[in-house]
């Protein structure tokens, strides 16, 4: 892939909130959760969990926990994607909080990539309600739930959402 390929790549994601609801192929899940897998950490210490979530039960809950979001309940797979705090303060202390939070953001986010490398839609979902999703999937105390990732078969894209002009992120040798 060259680089104007790869541009093209991400280009044409776009958030999806309307699925098929076509179960995922486990195939196509191992190759998501492998992506994620590849994805750089603070020491390496790979500082975050999935929840893989299928039932059209639990599906529910998590979709009420998301403040009624019907695409949390329509995709046929949420990736509940959390950061394991013990992991990283084991070794970083209380920095281990904020590199807890990043490894799973960028595991996350290579998960969302390789569901787009497979043709599927996916939908970063981050506004819920932190006690309920812990509630729903009996999530310890240092397990924080960061993302619903849904992902499964869905609209195709309509292209990519307007973004600021690149300019307005970027300060040159000083703020
Ligand atoms: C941290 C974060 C939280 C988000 N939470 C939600 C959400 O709860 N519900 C939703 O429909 N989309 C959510 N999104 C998706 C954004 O709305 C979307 O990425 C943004 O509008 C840009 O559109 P695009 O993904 O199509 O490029 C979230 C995205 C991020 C990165």
């Amino acid at each position: 892939m060259d680089s104007s390929e790869f541009y093209g790549f991400l280009a044409n994601r776009a958030s999806i909130r309307s699925y098929s609801g076509d179960a995922l192929e486990p195939e196509a899940l191992a190759y998501i959760l492998s992506c994620a897998s590849t994805a750089p950490s603070a020491g390496n210490l790979e500082s975050w969990d999935v929840v893989v979530v299928t039932d059209p039960e639990q599906r529910n809950q998590l979709a009420e926990a998301a403040l009624e979001q019907a695409h949390v309940n329509e995709a046929p797979t949420v990736l509940v994607v959390c950061a394991n705090y013990v992991r990283a303060m084991s070794r970083y202390g209380d920095r281990g909080i904020l590199y807890a939070l990043c490894d799973a953001s960028i595991a996350a986010t290579y998960m969302m990539l390789g569901a787009h490398a497979r043709g599927l839609s996916s939908c970063w979902t981050g506004v819920f309600d932190d006690d309920d999703v812990r509630t729903v999937l009996g999530l310890p105390q240092h397990i924080r739930p960061l993302v619903l990732l849904t992902v499964g078969p869905g609209e195709q894209t309509t292209g990519m959402t307007a973004r600021l002009p690149v300019e307005e992120h970027v300060h040159l040798d000083s703020w």
